[in-house]
């Protein structure tokens, strides 16, 4: 009969045999190898069962065999595991690699919608003539919204400027003037005149249709100084609506009321389509009203703390939503909001 040291020494040199002989693809059979040798019902189990068939004297001695034998076979059946999951990563590597020499994949570009475009455009023109760009509150007050803008309580212009109230004293801006309000209490005529810009939405209580939106943008302008007169005004709007339609377009000036401006002015700018001959566009009449302005009224100075026996000065109002419709000929406000692609792709 085989000595428990004999079948030992077999199970150790055929197991690290069939570790050599194993599909290093395959986990499981190293697993299933390592059950069946090492495991609870093991070859090696087996074998142990034998030792209380020994002597008291020999039972140290083949205990140490046993014990070598195990450590032999634990440390193959590690190094066999990790030489398989080094073998598995090389080989996945091998099968990732990447050609860098491949062209990339396309990614979409987007872009800024139509409205952004044409505020950003307007600012750099602002900008590049020394404007500071300002924000406002969308959640304004009665007092800067109507009060500071000369629209008394009971003022029948209010009439045309209904909006959304929150409060009976806190209301959806309708308009960007109270930006001027804001600014003009603020500024420090010491460092120099002010001019600045304000781009932002604006509300109105307004039904929805092709021309109207009760949420629309606007863009306030006010340049207040020593000897400001209507010729600055002119002139700067002049330059504006030529870099917007062209070099070649003229305005003019009608006479026109608002509350916070006298005098107060409707511009009108060339067509840009005919050139002044009557089109479709400019509705046979060669000119394309574009927007409001005139001379800060001295009430609006002096409510903003500025001495209006020194300083004077203009602003203007343009809607961002005209601008756009006229330049690219889109005939639905509504598109501008819909958020829907087709619509905004057309503006790269
Ligand atoms: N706030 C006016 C509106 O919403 C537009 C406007 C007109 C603004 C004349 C101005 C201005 O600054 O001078 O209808």
């Amino acid at each position: 009969m085989e000595t428990i040291e004999e079948k030992l020494s077999k199970l150790v040199s055929d197991t690290l045999a069939s570790l050599n002989d194993i599909n290093s693809d395959l986990d499981r059979e190293l697993e299933d190898l390592r059950v069946s040798v090492m495991g609870k019902k093991g070859s090696l189990t087996e074998i142990l069962k034998g030792m209380k068939d020994l002597s008291a004297e020999m039972r140290p001695v083949v205990g140490k065999h046993v014990n070598e034998a195990r450590d032999v076979l634990t440390q193959a059946f590690d190094q066999a595991a990790k030489d398989m999951e080094a073998d598995r990563i090389a080989k996945q590597l091998a099968a990732e690699s990447i050609d860098v020499t491949l062209p990339g994949r396309p990614v979409k570009r987007g872009q800024a919608h139509i409205l952004t475009q044409t505020s950003q455009e307007i600012e750099d023109i602002f900008l590049g003539m020394g404007y500071q760009i300002v924000d406002g509150f969308e959640v304004e007050s009665d007092h800067y919204n109507f009060e500071r803008m000369n629209l008394p309580k009971d003022h029948p212009a209010r009439d045309m400027q209904d909006t959304f109230y929150i409060t009976e004293e806190v209301l959806l801006r309708t308009h960007t003037s109270p930006v001027q309000a804001r600014t003009m209490e603020k500024h420090d005529f010491s460092q120099g005149p002010l001019k600045m810009i304000s781009p932002g939405r604006v509300y109105r209580r307004d039904t929805d249709d092709a021309t109207h939106s009760h949420q629309f943008h606007q863009i306030e302008g006010l340049v207040v100084g020593q000897g400001i007169s209507m010729a600055d005004l002119k002139g700067t709007l002049e330059l504006i609506l030529q870099k917007m339609f062209g070099k070649d377009r003229k305005i003019r000036l009608r006479p026109s009321y608002f509350p916070f401006t006298e005098p107060s002015v409707e511009v009108d700018v060339s067509c840009f389509k005919c050139g002044g001959q009557g089109c479709n566009v400019c509705k046979q009449t060669g000119w394309i009203e574009i927007l409001g302005a005139g001379m800060v009224h001295p009430q609006v100075l002096e409510m903003s703390g500025i001495d209006s026996s020194q300083y004077s000065g203009f602003a203007f109002g343009l809607g961002q939503e005209r601008i756009a419709m006229l330049r690219y000929g889109i005939n639905d406000i509504r598109g501008f909001y819909l958020g829907d692609q087709r619509f905004s792709e057309q503006f790269k």
